[in-house]
């Protein structure tokens, strides 16, 4: 197996391969003169089962143009099969026309990759319409879940959590991770206007005064989500608020916004690198690479 990256998540890339006693292979991207892309291997790849690991975080549209060539190229190079690792997808959350006349960039994204590679590992994609991967995905897909791992990291960091979801999708988190370390937990309900604007209600109430609360979330993207969700329980009297996503993609200010609205940690996980990653997911990636190597 030869472990590789187009760029985003090289640590991610080299622990598998560590980990796995595996080859990690430099791959060289950069750009002609002229901005057309080149492309580089830099081991021979024949018969060889080439892993890409690669989230779509920053830069979507790059990104999913560079695991096109590394998979074009893998192939053309002998490669006898070519996994592509995101941890985090882009695209999924645009997964209907919304307006008329719009992309559904969710069903385009996939059916670029149906072509090009053999099968995708990805971890918490948003799914909300689609039920499954395999609504999108012709080639093999697997569905990987942060959960255990945010469950953990809750429990090692955070005294007496309560959790809530800040929207009705977040259940898939939220009461999963509540259950998992048994304390309570609640999910509101989120009616969205506009991508910077946001409205939260607590459906179904549970003390939040005096606690610490850890809202969890599988995106944090423009922060508003999360910051209406934080006003409602810093209202309600909550003595600490954490944030927890496991895909920070931190649009814009999101970060002082949610400071304002009362956030005292904001906590990531490194399927998006950033500054707040605070839980890994290399082991869940480890072990499903395990079963099938
Ligand atoms: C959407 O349904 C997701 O689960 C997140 O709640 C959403 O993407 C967060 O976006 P934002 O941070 O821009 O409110």
């Amino acid at each position: 197996m030869i472990i590789t990256s187009c760029g985003n998540s090289v640590s991610i890339a080299k622990s598998l391969a560590r980990k796995l006693h595996a080859k990690y292979c430099h791959l060289d991207i950069s750009a002609f003169p002229d901005g057309d892309i080149y492309l580089k291997f830099n081991s021979s790849l024949k018969g060889q089962q080439v892993v890409i690991v690669h989230s779509f975080q920053p830069h979507p549209d790059m990104s999913l143009f560079d695991v096109i060539w590394a998979a074009e190229t893998a192939k053309d190079l002998g490669a006898k099969k070519v996994i592509l690792i995101a941890p985090y997808l882009a695209y999924m959350r645009q997964d209907k026309r919304f307006n008329p006349g719009e992309a559904v960039s969710s069903k385009i994204m996939a059916k670029l990759l149906n072509k090009s590679i053999d099968k995708i590992i990805t971890i918490d994609p948003h799914l909300h319409r689609y039920k499954s991967l395999k609504d999108i995905f012709t080639i093999s897909s697997i569905k990987l879940t942060a959960n255990n791992v945010i469950a953990d990291y809750i429990q090692r960091n955070i005294k007496n959590p309560v959790i809530i979801g800040p929207d009705n999708e977040s259940y898939q988190w939220a009461e999963s991770i509540a259950k998992n370390i048994k304390v309570q937990s609640t999910v509101l309900e989120k009616t969205r206007f506009s991508s910077h604007h946001v409205s939260v209600k607590i459906i179904n109430p549970i003390p939040l005064k005096g606690q610490n609360v850890v809202i969890v979330d599988d995106i944090i993207s423009t922060g508003h989500t999360m910051a209406e969700a934080a006003k409602k329980a810093h209202k309600q009297g909550a003595k600490s608020i954490t944030a927890v996503c496991v895909h920070g993609l931190f649009a814009g200010d999101a970060l002082e916004h949610l400071a304002k609205a009362g956030v005292s940690k904001v906590v990531s996980t490194n399927t998006i690198k950033h500054k707040t990653n605070g839980i890994d997911v290399t082991s869940l990636l480890v072990s499903e690479l395990k079963k099938r190597k």
